[in-house]
């Protein structure tokens, strides 16, 4: 362990309340790690709180996926992680570099950061009168015309009005060179530049959208990364959390099982895939096709994504799995906790549950318990950490949540347009 750097990484943990995690070594590999709502809330009460926080991400995953023309997105939007923050990674902003603690969301283009002078920030920020490479966008670039709401400031420079339910952010569209990986600087990499957010609290560190829609970050490192990353996310119950973000080619698993990535036109940030089945154990179970049909004019389909904590299925298929388990474990009592509906006081056998295998078109996904069981510390209480899609959003998207990629690396391979998952440990 590069124990400076951890020691340096410590001492943020506490100023921004996450739960930290460790250091890893591979040139193009970044540290990942988790952040839990707060430090001062038991584990359970952590883990209800990202299981509550999860129904505001899917309702913007929801209204991503049937929001009409969505290819051209704003820089600076990031009203999804305003709620739940989940993996985070580091980076340098500016000559010279200025660290930062991004959120790290696969279901977003954009990249933004507080600023000096924010109304309104928290007190980490990017003081860009001390980076001699810092640029405003001026008004009528290409930049500028793919933000949403472009407002063109009395100095001819570009900025981004959005509201987030109450709260209304503006954002500078700027340039800067940005580093995730000391040897790659990213010279006049565009991000948002928050300067002013009223009406609600945004998180202290910014975001890191690895969509692949076109402000986003891997387009807008194409040339150096070939729109290829992977991620391993490491156990949100590990107290030494390491997990890494690969970027590019270089270090990513020759092998491993893969399923085709989609596109929805609509949403073209989103990582489709087609999955069209589920087993408990070794029994396929009856699920209709149309749970999993992909449709990208209502948005229906599945997704895998980093910022969504626990898999939430549409209802047929949910029901469909819950139905067995709660079979399988015969006359023993059900109760609930928060939003998950299949809970036990007592011990759930691996050889009653022994693994549920997500089935997607040329891959099969096989998780352990580790990935699908939440136990209370106190060893009291124990869920299927999956849920139903909420009645109130437009139930028609299977989101494949981070608990459940964990210790997986997970291959974004948008070239060849393929998304892989094979087993590692990362926790
Ligand atoms: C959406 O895109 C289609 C095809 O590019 C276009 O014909 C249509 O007018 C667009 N709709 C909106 C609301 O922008
Ligand atoms: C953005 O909105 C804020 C608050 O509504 C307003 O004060 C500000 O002038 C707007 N910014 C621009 C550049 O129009
Ligand atoms: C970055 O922008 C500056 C000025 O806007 C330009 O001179 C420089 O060539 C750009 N660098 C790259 C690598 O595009
Ligand atoms: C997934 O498992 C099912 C059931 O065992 C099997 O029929 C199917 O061929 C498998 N799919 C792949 C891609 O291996």
């Amino acid at each position: 362990m590069a124990s400076s750097q951890c020691l340096l990484l410590s001492s943020l943990a506490i100023i921004l309340s996450f739960s930290l995690t460790q250091c890893l070594k591979t040139p193009t590999d970044l540290q990942v790690f988790h952040m839990y709502p707060s430090n001062h809330l038991s584990w359970l009460d952590n883990v209800l709180k990202m299981q509550t926080q999860d129904k505001a991400r899917l309702q913007f995953l929801s209204s991503l996926a049937v929001g009409g023309n969505r290819s051209v997105v704003s820089i600076g939007w990031g009203r999804n992680i305003l709620q739940s923050p989940t993996y985070i990674v580091k980076a340098k902003f500016g000559t010279p570099g200025q660290t930062l603690i991004l959120a790290l969301d696969t279901s977003n283009d954009n990249a933004w950061i507080p600023c000096t002078a924010c109304v309104g920030c928290g007190t980490t920020v990017f003081a860009q009168a001390k980076s001699t490479t810092y640029k405003k966008v001026p008004c009528g670039s290409p930049q500028c015309g793919q933000v949403l709401g472009p407002v063109c400031s009395p100095d001819k420079t570009c900025a981004s009005n959005f509201t987030y339910g109450s709260s209304s952010i503006q954002t500078r569209v700027s340039q800067d060179t940005v580093k995730l990986v000391a040897q790659d600087p990213l010279p006049n990499f565009t991000f948002g530049c928050i300067e002013q957010t009223s009406g609600g609290s945004i998180p202290p560190q910014g975001l890191l959208g690895l969509g692949r829609g076109p402000l986003s970050f891997m387009s807008q490192t194409n040339s150096l990364y070939k729109s290829t990353f992977s991620y391993c996310l490491p156990s949100f119950k590990s107290t030494k959390f390491t997990g890494s973000l690969r970027l590019g080619l270089v270090g990513q698993p020759p092998k491993m099982k893969t399923t085709p990535l989609l596109k929805n036109p609509r949403r073209s940030s989103l990582y489709y895939v087609k999955m069209v089945g589920i087993m408990l154990g070794n029994k396929v179970l009856d699920i209709p096709p149309t749970a999993f049909a992909f449709n990208p004019t209502t948005g229906a389909g599945t997704v895998f994504d980093s910022g969504t904590s626990y898999t939430t299925l549409v209802k047929p298929a949910y029901t469909a799995l819950s139905t067995e388990f709660k079979k399988r474990m015969g006359k023993a009592t059900v109760s609930s906790l928060g939003g998950f509906d299949t809970c036990y006081t007592i011990p759930i056998p691996i050889t009653t549950i022994p693994s549920i295998t997500l089935m997607f078109d040329g891959m099969n996904v096989t998780f352990q318990q580790d990935n699908f069981l939440i136990k209370s510390t106190a060893g009291s209480t124990t869920c299927l950490a999956m849920a139903a899609a909420p009645d109130n959003l437009n139930s028609v998207l299977n989101v494949i949540g981070n608990m459940q990629q964990q210790n997986h690396r997970i291959l974004f391979d948008i070239p060849n347009s393929r998304l892989g998952v094979a087993p590692q440990m990362c926790s």
